[in-house]
């Protein structure tokens, strides 16, 4: 799934940046380019963040070539999956 439509950005990708350490949508949209054309995308972008309704979303590396064709643009995207969610 698309969150930005604007930069092709797949939840994954957030998924994976957030995972890796962004905390902010300044992070995302420095990392990622999230937010940084139309913004329309930066709230939903933001429930990935910690706090976050989606942020006990946890990501894991699946079997290599898994999402070969999750986001035809992104050449280090890795094979993630969500494997909880955590609603509090
Ligand atoms: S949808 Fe993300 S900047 Fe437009």
């Amino acid at each position: 799934m698309f969150i930005c439509v604007c930069n092709a950005v797949t939840e994954r990708q957030v998924q994976a940046a957030v995972a890796a350490g962004a905390s902010s949508l300044s992070d995302l949209e420095a990392q990622l380019g999230v937010g940084g054309c139309c913004g329309c995308c930066r709230e939903t972008a933001a429930e990935y963040l910690p706090g976050g309704r989606y942020a006990g979303c946890v990501t894991e590396t699946q079997s290599a070539g898994a999402f070969e064709n999750d986001a035809a643009n992104d050449d280090s995207l890795q094979p993630l999956k969500v494997v909880a969610v955590s609603r509090a």
